[in-house]
């Protein structure tokens, strides 16, 4: 098993590619922290995984909570830092609420800065890794969602600092780029009034079924976390059935 005794933490476990990820880290033998800011689903991931996880209510928009979900996952230690957690608003632009461009920045950036801050000191002890949740809209403009791409555009930004600052004491920090995948996010209706979605659908994905499920992305975490990827730090890998393909 390929992270038997280790320990993982993995946020935004209580559904879709975290719950898919917690999963997939506990079927090879790890320790999971799983962290959500609901519980229930948190509950309902435990129920799914081949080991008892702890189970840690947070809050992404409270740093502490932050801080205190990094605590309790590194009581023995840490090895891996897998941030999932993250929201998506749709919306054309002239009608977007500042408070929600601030809450999507605060959720899916400034709290995966916060997490790393806090996991780093332990990693470096543990020479462990991070893996972030960036996106394909990490890596081009996504029109009714300028907030959500400026948040995986950031996340993309802090993972590659990041290792740029930290190859030399041993940790490695990666983010995935997940194109269209089958969760509660994904499958999130369009936004109403006056858009054209076919700004947002021309990089559809390119092969034949080509919406990936949460368990494609969970392989993914699994890899880059494991010493499979020792050589690879500072990447962000697309997996997006061809979508930027172009
Ligand atoms: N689904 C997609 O198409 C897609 C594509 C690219 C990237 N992503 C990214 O993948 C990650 C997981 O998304 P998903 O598709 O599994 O969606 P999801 O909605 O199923 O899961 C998101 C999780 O984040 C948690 N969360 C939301 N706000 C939180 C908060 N304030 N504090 C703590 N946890 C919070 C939710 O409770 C939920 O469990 C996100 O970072 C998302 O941006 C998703």
């Amino acid at each position: 098993m390929l992270f038997q005794g280790k320990n993982v933490l993995v946020t935004g476990a209580a559904s879709g590619i975290g719950r898919a990820t917690a999963i997939k880290f506990a079927a090879e033998g790890a320790n999971v922290t799983i962290g959500d800011v609901n519980e229930a689903g948190l509950n309902a991931t435990a129920a799914m995984m081949a080991s008892k996880p702890r189970i840690v209510h947070f809050d992404a928009l409270d740093f502490d909570s932050c801080r205190d979900l990094v605590a309790v996952a590194a009581q023995d230690g840490l090895d891996v830092l897998c941030n999932i957690s993250g929201i998506l608003k749709w919306g054309p632009t002239e009608d977007f609420a500042v408070q929600d461009f601030e809450r999507i920045m605060a959720v899916n950036t400034t709290s995966v800065f916060v997490l790393c801050q806090a996991a780093l000191p332990h990693l470096v002890k543990s020479k462990g890794n991070i893996v972030n949740t960036a996106s394909t809209a990490s890596l081009q403009g996504i029109a009714y969602t300028i907030a959500y791409s400026a948040s995986k555009h950031a996340v993309a930004a802090i993972t590659k600092g990041l290792a740029i600052e930290f190859a030399a004491r041993g940790v490695r920090v990666n983010a995935i780029c997940p194109g269209m995948v089958n969760t509660a996010m994904g499958n999130a209706a369009p936004p109403v009034g006056d858009v054209d979605w076919s700004l947002v659908m021309r990089n559809a994905p390119k092969l034949e079924n080509g919406t990936c499920e949460p368990e494609d992305i969970a392989e993914l975490f699994a890899y880059l976390a494991s010493d499979k990827a020792r050589k690879v730090t500072g990447s962000l890998f697309t997996i997006d059935g061809g979508q930027l393909a172009g």
